[in-house]
């Protein structure tokens, strides 16, 4: 009976390198990095991703020990897939990357395979109070801090196991990506920390979010302009704001939002659970099919709010209505509790009103007291379906 056990080697090995290439291994302490937390090892890592990033199936090793990077620009085309494998820890400093978008930028690269149990460290801590309202002050352009680790026209890539801590914006970017997916990651940042979003997807297309431990001091994850066919699932989320689609029109032109979905996923004590917000006035633009699906709520504020009147700090004075159309929302099976008496709370454009957003399978009571939460709604049609609480919009 040799024959079925070769077979099953056979076939063991053979998936092994479908995922991931026979691999040449090109370690960072073997080109100049010192894991002594304090030399500065960014070239050493630039270097590195060079050599990988010319052979199909090269690897960035990050080996383990702590290595302080400044900030590094990993720039494809590569010449195939390219592994980032990361054991160790890599480390910024408190001024480093301020004043540009990102401490560690992945750009161009089509078969990034990122993997290893090792940590971002942001180290954003002493950065957080200088800018307590730099999102408001102008959304995502905030580009006094950086975001950790930014994927710029980065496809048919994926990034696994790893963890990133602290950083001083958003602690994962994608921007203008296409087939991405991040699994079993995790996210850490203190609750009071200011716009450390755990991830923030914008203008990318085909991603997969699952799997996630996000505990941060803004949105776990939240969606701009431009984001389609987005799933997220596994998700587990607070502190922090909750998940967020936008905020939307704050800029013209910008592009829809289509075919989101967000399953079993539990939210806990975050001040906002399910989310989606539109500037007003704000240039026209779409907001269409999107489910929100088996969602446990704990002692959450605002369980689900839809708010077209998003307006913080008073930076508008509210001269005129959000043109985003949005349609097609399903909330289905959101189960929990809710730390406000309003549980669904939807307040949509007066010119623009939501259309087909469905209810079906909710019961959001208090916290504590376990009373039936109440909905507010404007311009909506909602449509309450069976065993709902609350039951209907006032
Ligand atoms: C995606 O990546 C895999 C593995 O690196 C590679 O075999 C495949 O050709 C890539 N697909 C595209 C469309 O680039
Ligand atoms: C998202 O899920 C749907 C159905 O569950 C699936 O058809 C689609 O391919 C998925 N998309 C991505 C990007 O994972
Ligand atoms: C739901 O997500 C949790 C992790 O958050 C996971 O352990 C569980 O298997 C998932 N359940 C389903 C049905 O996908």
């Amino acid at each position: 009976m040799e024959f079925p056990i070769s077979l099953f080697v056979f076939l063991f090995i053979s998936t092994l390198y479908i995922n991931v290439h026979a691999t040449e291994i090109f370690s960072g302490t073997e080109n100049g990095a010192t894991p002594d937390g304090k030399i500065d090892c960014s070239q050493a890592f630039l270097s590195t991703w060079e050599k990988a990033c010319k052979v199909d199936g090269g690897t960035v090793l990050v080996p383990s020990g702590t290595y302080l990077v400044k900030s590094a620009l990993f720039e494809g085309p590569c010449n195939g897939q390219t592994v980032f494998n990361v054991i160790g820890t890599l480390k910024a400093t408190p001024a480093s990357s301020i004043g540009v978008e990102s401490w560690i930028e992945f750009s161009h690269v089509n078969g990034l395979v990122m993997i290893g149990k090792g940590v971002f460290d942001g180290q954003g801590a002493s950065t957080w109070s200088r800018s307590v309202n730099c999102k408001a002050a102008g959304s995502f352009s905030c580009s006094n801090r950086p975001s950790s680790v930014k994927l710029k026209f980065v496809t048919n890539s994926s990034i696994k196991d790893v963890t990133s801590m602290n950083s001083k914006m958003f602690h994962f970017h994608l921007n203008n990506c296409d087939d991405v997916t991040m699994n079993r990651v995790s996210i850490l940042a203190p609750e009071d920390s200011p716009n450390t979003d755990g991830i923030h997807v914008g203008a990318s297309n085909n991603v997969q979010l699952s799997n996630l431990n996000i505990a941060t001091g803004d949105d776990c994850i939240s969606l701009g302009p431009g984001s389609t066919n987005i799933n997220i699932s596994d998700v587990t989320c607070g502190p922090g704001h909750g998940i967020s689609i936008g905020s939307l029109g704050k800029y013209p032109n910008e592009k829809n939002v289509v075919g989101i979905t967000i399953r079993n996923t539990t939210l806990s004590k975050t001040n906002n659970g399910l989310r989606i917000k539109t500037w007003a006035p704000s240039p026209p633009s779409t907001v269409s099919d999107v489910t929100f699906q088996d969602i446990i709520l704990n002692d959450v504020d605002n369980p689900i709010i839809i708010d077209q009147q998003y307006c913080p700090h008073n930076r508008c004075n509210h001269q005129g209505d959000s043109k985003v159309q949005i349609k097609s929302v399903k909330f289905i099976n959101i189960k929990g509790s809710s730390s406000c008496l309003v549980g669904v709370n939807v307040v949509c454009s007066k010119s623009m009103p939501c259309q087909d957003i469905e209810f079906s399978g909710l019961d959001i009571t208090m916290h504590g007291s376990g009373q039936p939460t109440t909905a507010s709604c404007s311009n909506v049609k909602g449509n309450f379906l069976s065993n709902v609480v609350p039951t209907s919009c006032s």
